[in-house]
């Protein structure tokens, strides 16, 4: 398996492949790969000839310096993880920020329709715009015909979807399943910074999300929030962020419940000073 550190690198490598015909599938990662990331290269592999890797700790997306110096950074681990997945048909990419950035680390700025200043654009200054324009950049470079983003990051996912609308990128995305421990967490990179007894608690976040839902059949989205937030106010470990009932379509808070639309809850946690987040479909 290929590790590429520079674009035309990479570029080349793709170029000799593109003469065969293949299709080019892209799984943009930050690294420290779990099993969920796992589940997303595995889908590219079935539906593509070759799938490119990105491993790049993006620093124009993090709002807060200690998360992005703490974020795990585990190349060696990465790779051989992958391989256990495939050897021959997996490129790596694994750039440095120089590479991407020229020298400029600094973000574009988006118009994602409204989509960035919901949940994560309103906790997180910034980010979605780093997001973008990471993705954008992995978009020209590798040119993909299709594109894999987890629901855990539902709001990315969406966002990713209006950009390549809004800028025409010739590119497929495909929404994947959330990846949970037995227990119920959904799994993350931030998860291997957990101390134990957060680690131990933090399934109480999906199960709050199960709950919710039930109670979602029956009860109006205020009261199903109110109790949430009691929940979380009694719970010494986990620090409830945001809990949000949203239209799945433009993430915006549900006003009144109506039928015809699909809602999804989302919610943000501390954990310490780690941050955990989840969401699950309601109807
Ligand atoms: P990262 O957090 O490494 O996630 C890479 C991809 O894996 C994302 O699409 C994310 O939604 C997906 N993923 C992570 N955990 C998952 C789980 N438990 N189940 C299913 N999918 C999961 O998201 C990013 O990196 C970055 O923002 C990136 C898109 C690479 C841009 O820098």
């Amino acid at each position: 398996m290929e590790v590429y550190s520079k674009k035309q690198q990479i570029i080349s490598a793709i170029n000799a492949l593109r003469h065969k015909n293949q299709t080019l599938g892209l799984v943009p990662t930050m690294g420290a790969l779990h099993r969920g990331h796992l589940q997303l290269v595995k889908k590219a592999l079935e539906n593509n000839n070759m799938v490119v890797v990105s491993i790049f700790v993006n620093p124009t997306q993090f709002d807060n310096k200690e998360d992005l110096e703490k974020y795990p950074r585990t190349l060696e681990k990465d790779v051989a993880l992958l391989k256990t997945v495939n050897k021959t048909n997996i490129l790596v990419y694994a750039p440095t920020v120089d590479d991407m950035y020229d020298g400029l680390t600094v973000s574009q700025k988006f118009d994602f329709d409204g989509l960035e200043f919901e949940m994560e654009g309103k906790f997180r200054n910034g980010h979605f715009d780093g997001v973008g324009t990471i993705v954008k950049r992995f978009f020209e470079i590798i040119k993909p015909n299709n594109a894999y983003f987890g629901e855990k990051d539902f709001q990315q996912l969406a966002i990713i979807k209006k950009l390549v609308e809004k800028h025409n990128i010739p590119v497929n995305i495909v929404g994947c399943k959330i990846h949970r421990e037995v227990n119920g967490l959904a799994m993350s990179s931030r998860n291997t910074r957990l101390k134990p007894e957060h680690k131990a608690e933090a399934p109480f976040i999906y199960k709050t999300l199960k709950t919710a839902k039930q109670h979602f059949g029956i009860k109006s989205a205020n009261k199903v929030t109110e109790w949430v937030e009691k929940r979380f106010a009694k719970n010494d470990l986990l620090q409830l962020e945001y809990f949000i009932i949203a239209d799945a379509k433009t993430l915006k808070p549900i006003k009144r419940k109506s039928n015809k639309k699909t809602y999804r809850a989302f919610i943000a946690v501390y954990a310490d000073d780690i941050r955990l987040i989840d969401n699950i479909a309601l109807n």
